[in-house]
């Protein structure tokens, strides 16, 4: 073996190593010439047959060729860490230079923005707001407002039931309205009224409104499921249905900032109003000029209500109504489709911010 054949050993492995793509493959071509079954290491036992003089000359150019290959091996070593350094760096780049990802402050449902209205415009004519329960038992959400078991007019509301039962074996109900409030709030200030008997003080008023969920079994474009009312009750010694036509007309007039609008009164049928009404709306004006368009229910409170009330009849009087504030947002935003409002589609949500 000659120094020439050495250095062709270099050479293979120079090339060997400069061919391996991957840190595993370079080892291996490593182990082709320096490992334990390798070329050197094969030239390396070779030498125990020669002489003291040929094993300084032999050994000494098989470790140059050994540190040379150990030289190529670390430089490609280095070559491919450096290689997959600059393709991490390159993967995790950030631009620096990128704008942020913009937070957009956030804003109320419109739904949630007309409720907030028509609270505030009640509460400055000196109405209370309540809240009440979705799940109601079937005496408050039928029965305690004139409208038995088996009377035709339950049919009025689709309503949905369910699976639990109340004392008296009825199953509890979503309820289709905020009627039940009327009641439920009377008994929850009973005491009051009890109160000011016994100090021979004027009557307290009732003066309420109850906005919250109602559920109907109802879908299509003016129909959800699920959708909101709001509820107003005025008793007292002397209010009257005019006083109910002041109160609703007042507070249409503030809710869509114009005097520009007729409100007409219906004639219609309520088990728990009487005389009842229908209240429509008509704009002078604007894109829905001279259409009417039903809001609320109404009515004079039936006096049989009066009395689930724990109240006395013959003493007190006063209205009641029933408004969508679904529908009155979609009067006051041209909201054309209903279901919108639960499709939390964002362009359209943020068009009331
Ligand atoms: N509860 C009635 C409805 O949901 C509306 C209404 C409320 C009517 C109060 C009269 C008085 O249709």
């Amino acid at each position: 073996m000659t120094t020439n054949d050495l250095d062709s050993i270099v050479e293979s492995a120079r090339q060997a190593f400069a061919g391996a793509p991957t840190p595993a493959e370079l080892e291996n071509a490593k182990a082709l010439f320096i490992g334990k079954a390798g070329r050197i290491t094969e030239l390396m036992k070779g030498m125990a047959v020669l002489s003291v003089e040929e094993k300084k000359t032999r050994g000494a150019a098989i470790n140059t060729a050994k540190q040379a290959i150990e030289a190529a091996l670390n430089d490609r070593r280095q070559a491919l860490a450096d290689a997959e350094l600059d393709i991490q760096l390159k993967a995790e780049a950030l631009d620096v230079s990128l704008p942020g990802r913009l937070r957009e402050p956030g804003g109320l449902h419109p739904v949630s923005l007309t409720m907030e209205r028509i609270e505030l415009i009640f509460a400055s004519m000196g109405f209370d707001v309540a809240d009440g329960p979705e799940i109601e038992s079937d005496w408050h959400s039928f029965t305690s407002l004139n409208n038995p078991p088996n009377h035709p007019a339950r049919s009025m509301q689709d309503t949905f039931y369910v699976d639990i039962k109340g004392d008296d074996g009825i199953p509890y109900n979503l309820r289709p309205h905020t009627s039940p409030m009327q009641v439920r709030y009377a008994h929850a200030h009973i005491k009051k009224f009890a109160d000011a008997v016994k100090r021979g003080e004027p009557m307290p008023e009732i003066r309420v409104i109850a906005p919250g969920r109602t559920y109907r079994v109802d879908s299509d474009a003016t129909h959800s499921p699920m959708f909101h009312q709001c509820e107003g009750l005025w008793l007292g010694e002397n209010v009257s249905f005019k006083d109910l036509k002041v109160v609703f007309t007042d507070f249409c007039r503030t809710f869509f900032e114009s005097d520009d609008l007729a409100l007409r009164f219906r004639p219609s049928f309520f088990p728990f109003t009487e005389p009842s009404a229908e209240i429509d709306i008509q704009f002078q004006s604007g894109p829905l000029s001279g259409k009417w368009l039903e809001v609320a229910g109404s009515g004079q409170v039936h006096p049989a209500v009066v009395r689930n009330m724990g109240l006395d009849p013959e003493k007190y009087i006063g209205f009641a109504f029933g408004m969508g504030p679904d529908r009155l947002t979609m009067l006051r935003y041209g909201v054309n489709d209903l279901r919108l409002y639960f499709d939390g589609d964002v362009r359209f949500l943020r068009q009331f911010r």
